[in-house]
């Protein structure tokens, strides 16, 4: 009998270190410790970029004032796009934004928040001969790896070839520098793109739209809920708007 006790006791302390540990941090363990971290890309302007060795941008600017409604400090993690959603699953941090869009596939794996605005991806080319979809036939279009401009660009019948780079704007350089006919990319960060060098690129079509939100570990409900209530918050005392304006130059909120 005092075998089989001793045996009981083994068997669970294995499975207790084998079975998948960590909970994601819940509202009440992020406030008990005072800051949340937050984990972005950086290299996305005007949402997440660099100024010389500070993270800025709207959605850097927004979370921040999100998270001081809901009462936290924070601090900013910056990590390659497609390292984002799997280090949420690992609990490497509490929330994401780098410009998500809202889609099934992503849904499975994350718990998406409320969105913090709308767009979609647009096609970019250097003199305009690549405006429609329909345009895209035949084409070598530059878009980046695991985002949905890429996912969608694959869909388009008749593409000649759809190169991916790490990051947007390695994609971006592609199109200006001549090794691709066209970009996809948001229309927001296009526009931006476009500001920094107004003859060598044309804005065409949009390809698709959608809904950009943060995300938090899946199941992480009391997390994501805090965050809709901030968020709601912020959209409603006009920080949103004017951080929207500052950035965009419009209300870029779903409508
Ligand atoms: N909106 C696109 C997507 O959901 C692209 C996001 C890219 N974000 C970034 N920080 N580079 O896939």
């Amino acid at each position: 009998m005092k075998r089989l006790k001793h045996l009981a006791i083994a068997l669970a302390a294995v499975f207790a270190c084998s079975a998948p540990q960590v909970m994601a941090r819940t509202l009440d363990e992020i406030k008990a410790d005072g800051k949340i971290i937050l984990a972005t890309e950086g290299l996305y302007p005007p949402f997440n970029y660099m100024q010389g060795s500070k993270l800025t941008g709207f959605e850097v600017e927004l979370a921040e004032a999100v998270v001081k409604k809901m009462g936290l400090k924070f601090e900013w993690k910056s990590l390659s796009f497609d390292a984002l959603l799997a280090g949420l699953r690992q609990d490497r941090w509490d929330l994401v934004i780098a410009s998500f869009g809202i889609t099934e596939e992503r849904s499975k794996a994350v718990l998406f928040t409320a969105p913090h605005y709308c767009s979609g991806g647009v096609i970019v080319s250097r003199d305009g001969s690549v405006k429609t979809v329909g345009d895209l036939s035949g084409k070598v279009v530059a878009a980046q790896t695991g985002t949905t401009y890429f996912e969608n660009v694959k869909k388009v019948p008749g593409i000649k070839e759809v190169k991916n780079y790490p990051a947007d704007t390695d994609a971006r350089a592609a199109l200006t520098s001549g090794r691709v006919d066209a970009w996809v990319s948001d229309r927001f960060v296009a526009k931006t793109a476009m500001e920094a060098n107004p003859a060598g690129m044309k804005l065409g079509d949009f390809l698709f739209v959608e809904r950009v939100a943060s995300a938090v570990k899946k199941g992480n409900t009391s997390l994501a809920g805090a965050w809709d209530k901030a968020l709601a918050e912020v959209m409603a005392d006009g920080t949103y708007k004017a951080l929207s304006e500052k950035y965009m130059k419009e209300d870029v909120r779903c409508k």
